[in-house]
């Protein structure tokens, strides 16, 4: 991992937390006329502070770069996204769904306070995500039908055929008989979808060319399916402080996964195959490409 790496990732993490923090205040007061409910607004920045590797909107930001755009104007349709991923993360946990106790090495939102609360929490960072999105296209007119385009990609993504879609078939396929057919749609809508949504939103923020979108697709399907195939493998084998959640919880509660399904050494083959593949979906963008390379690099080693 270079140095550059490093602080190019640091600074745009910076800048995401800042700006999510940033939208949603502390507040004084119980409740107010245009002002979220004390209550609300720190349950939402219960979990947003919590920490997280900021794996989408650091993506979001760096094509964003890559691509020749402003940062500074992608930076709300990043810290959405954050709010979207941290929304579902919130109710994947609650006890109707996954039922954990730990999240990003805290006590899971519901714990704190408590399911009602918890899932307004989510709905709220849900529906603020897209309010700032929608102010932030408002901000500059000339490009508004390039922030559409993206704003769309997001709630598409993150939507009935995409992230929810995907949860929804997990939740049903519990003890299940194992089928693959469920289980390549599982990984690719609950998770994919969401890591590929930011670098198709940047694409089109920046109106990228087809083939540049296409490489980018093809990227952020194999990082994404990648990436939950290492969550159910860390899920086995990891460890549970580093990770931040509870390790053994698929096998109780009978999720249908790769390393269930067909072993721990078939489900690291297929990661790797999926890793190599968004490796060299990201080999046509040349030298312009060294964040994203790098970032599959490291992602493809993590240990939470
Ligand atoms: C966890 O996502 C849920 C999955 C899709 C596997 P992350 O591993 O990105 O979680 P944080 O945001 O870093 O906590
Ligand atoms: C969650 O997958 C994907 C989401 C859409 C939140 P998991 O249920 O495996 O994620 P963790 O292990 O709880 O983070
Ligand atoms: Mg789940
Ligand atoms: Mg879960
Ligand atoms: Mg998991």
């Amino acid at each position: 991992m270079s140095d550059r790496y490093t602080l190019t990732y640091e600074v745009y993490k910076q800048r995401i937390e800042q700006a999510m923090l940033g939208m949603i205040p502390e507040e004084p007061e119980v409740f107010r006329d245009g002002r979220v409910p004390q209550l609300l607004a720190e349950a939402m920045r219960y979990s947003l502070s919590a920490g997280g590797k900021r794996v989408r909107p650091v993506l979001l930001l760096a094509t964003v770069e890559m691509l020749g755009g402003s940062v500074e104007e992608a930076l709300p349709l990043a810290s959405a996204l954050e709010m979207i991923h941290t929304y579902s993360l919130i109710h994947d946990d609650l006890p109707g769904m996954d039922d954990d106790d730990l999240r990003r090495g805290r006590p899971t939102n519901h714990k704190v306070y408590g399911v009602g609360q918890a899932i307004l929490a989510g709905d709220g960072l849900l529906n603020a995500a897209y309010e700032w999105m929608l102010a932030n296209a408002l901000r500059y007119p000339e490009h508004s039908l390039r922030h559409l385009r993206a704003i769309r990609e997001i709630a598409v993504r993150a939507g009935v055929t995409g992230m929810i879609a995907g949860q929804c078939i997990d939740l049903m396929s519990e003890n299940m008989e194992p089928d693959f057919e469920r289980l390549r749609y599982i990984d690719r809508h609950k998770t994919a979808d969401l890591l590929t949504a930011p670098l198709m939103a940047a694409a089109f923020l920046c109106a990228a060319d087809d083939w540049q979108i296409r490489a980018l697709e093809t990227f952020g399907e194999n990082v994404g399916v990648a990436f939950q195939i290492d969550d159910d493998l860390l899920d086995i084998e990891g460890d549970a402080v580093l990770l931040g959640k509870a390790t053994g919880m698929d096998a109780k509660m009978g999720k249908m996964t790769w390393p269930a399904m067909a072993g721990v050494q078939e489900a690291r083959r297929e990661s790797a195959k999926l890793w190599d593949r968004a490796r060299d979906a990201i080999a046509e963008f040349g030298p312009d490409g060294w964040f994203l390379r790098e970032f599959a690099e490291v992602l493809s080693r993590r240990k939470f």
